[in-house]
């Protein structure tokens, strides 16, 4: 019984303690703008009073039910675990339209603009979807430079609706053009459909880069209205 007395004595020492500290604290809250929160507000975890931005998409987050350390995810988002540690993640992983034209990645993104651009009374989700049907290249591979018996990767990011398929092909420096990856061992293709329906990857990989293999690549996403193309150059030094 003692002993429990002197915990409840050593409590509320702590807790008064607090109570000074946060009514300090609460009198002179910082001014957030509601604008700098993309994910909405919540009130400080020490005190319960401030306004502080939620987490947004990306940003490192506490579980709901853990003790604080980063804070909350915010509006229509989760916090899960990945191989980079605990990163709010949007909750919808389609892209979606918006109102003013706009592809989103999801809807996060799209009511994070609406914050940002002052817009939450107008922007809204047009539909579920890329803006327009036609398939397009959104990441685009990128020129490489490297030298022989390294490794290098291309990448091609397309949306289109339906999702498009992807092919790769290389045009070499003796001017022919031939589509990837032929016959060639030291070069591979992987392509994932995602996230969400109507977005696609796509990596070229050359294992052991050689002379032969210097020339411009070219990334072709095709669905039933269209066929968009980027092309990027591997250079191979010495
Ligand atoms: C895009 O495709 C969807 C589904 O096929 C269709 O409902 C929509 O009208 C199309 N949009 C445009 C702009 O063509
Ligand atoms: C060549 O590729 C390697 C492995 O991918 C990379 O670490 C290096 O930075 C590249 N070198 C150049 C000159 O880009």
């Amino acid at each position: 019984m003692k002993v429990l007395l002197v915990c409840l004595l050593a409590l509320a020492v702590v807790s008064a303690a607090d109570n000074a500290k946060c009514k300090k604290k609460c009198a002179k809250c910082p001014l957030v703008e509601r604008s700098s929160c993309l994910a909405g507000m919540e009130k400080d975890h020490e005190c319960n009073c401030c306004d502080i931005c939620s987490r947004f998409e990306g940003e490192e987050c506490d579980m709901k039910d853990d003790k604080h350390k980063h804070g909350q995810c915010g509006d229509g988002l989760e916090c899960r675990k990945t191989p980079g540690g605990q990163i709010c993640q949007c909750v919808w992983n389609e892209m979606v339209c918006g109102t003013n034209g706009q592809d989103y990645n999801n809807l996060c993104q799209l009511m994070a603009a609406a914050v940002r651009e002052g817009l939450q009374e107008t922007l809204e989700v047009d539909h579920v979807g890329p803006c327009k049907n036609e398939s397009r290249i959104v990441g685009p591979p990128r020129y490489i430079k490297n030298n022989t018996n390294e490794n290098v990767v291309l990448t091609c990011e397309a949306i289109g609706n339906p999702v498009p398929t992807l092919k790769w092909e290389v045009k070499r420096s003796n001017g022919k053009t031939t589509e990837m990856p032929g016959d060639d061992d030291h070069i591979m293709i992987a392509i994932r459909g995602g996230p969400g329906m109507f977005k696609i990857s796509g990596w070229m990989q050359i294992e052991g880069l050689k002379k032969r293999h210097e020339g411009d690549y070219t990334c072709i996403a095709v669905n039933k209205h269209n066929a968009d193309k980027a092309t990027a150059r591997i250079k191979v030094i010495n």
